[in-house]
């Protein structure tokens, strides 16, 4: 039947016979026992930094120190770090890395003979809230050779729990023909890594905003 069992100071309700409870439950607490669909992990692909850059915060658009603002479209990507249960992941560190708008990576082995920007801080790094939130400020990932826009990130749980994933953006039609994305064969897994971006006017004028929730 239905155990309520204290976890995080909040009561989390877990189903032990589905078809014989549903009838009893609120809609708040089905939502509640329904698990969330697990962020899927993808390869960290070759261009992780083997050295950071001097400046690591979450704001990839401007590096410290320097006047110039990296090409692109600005794009605040905010989300939370979640458990399949819903529950927040706090302290939960976050790392993005992707290429800057010309295509090129922060990285010595990326030689697609692209000029680099050095505006563009290329690797970014912050820690989730309490309510398991993050936010970076970076731009709207790019496509080059062989691959579909897209954002590396890197989540490592303080209980030891880890992802390595990307994020895509929704709509590109390049989606469709890039085989790492196709690797998720779950299209719930697929969607939960498939991002909206909108204008995100009430945060910063003419940049983009989407969310980005990982489950771990
Ligand atoms: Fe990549």
């Amino acid at each position: 039947m239905l155990a309520a069992t204290p976890a995080l100071g909040r009561r989390r309700f877990v189903l032990a016979g589905a078809a014989t409870v549903t009838g009893l439950l609120l809609p708040s607490q089905l939502r509640a026992a329904q698990q969330l669909v697990r962020t899927p992990g993808q390869t960290a692909g070759p261009f992780y930094p083997v050295q950071f850059p001097t400046d690591m915060d979450n704001d990839l658009v401007v590096v410290r120190g320097t006047e110039a603002r990296a090409a692109g479209a600005v794009t605040h990507v905010v989300g939370r770090v979640l458990g399949t249960d819903g529950a927040p992941v706090a302290n939960a560190t976050v790392e993005i890395w992707q290429c800057d708008a010309h295509g090129r990576y922060l990285h010595p082995a990326d030689r697609g003979g692209r000029a680099r920007d050095s505006a563009f801080q290329g690797y970014g790094r912050t820690t989730s809230g309490t309510d398991g939130t993050y936010r970076f400020r970076t731009i709207r990932p790019v496509a080059y050779p062989g691959r579909t826009p897209h954002i590396h990130f890197a989540v490592k749980a303080p209980q030891g729990r880890e992802l390595v994933t990307q994020m895509y953006v929704a709509g590109e039609p390049l989606n469709a023909r890039d085989g790492v994305y196709a690797g998720i064969r779950d299209p719930r897994q697929r969607e939960a890594v498939t991002v909206a971006l909108a204008p995100g006017n009430g945060i910063e004028n003419g940049a983009l905003v989407g969310t980005f929730d990982i489950v771990l």
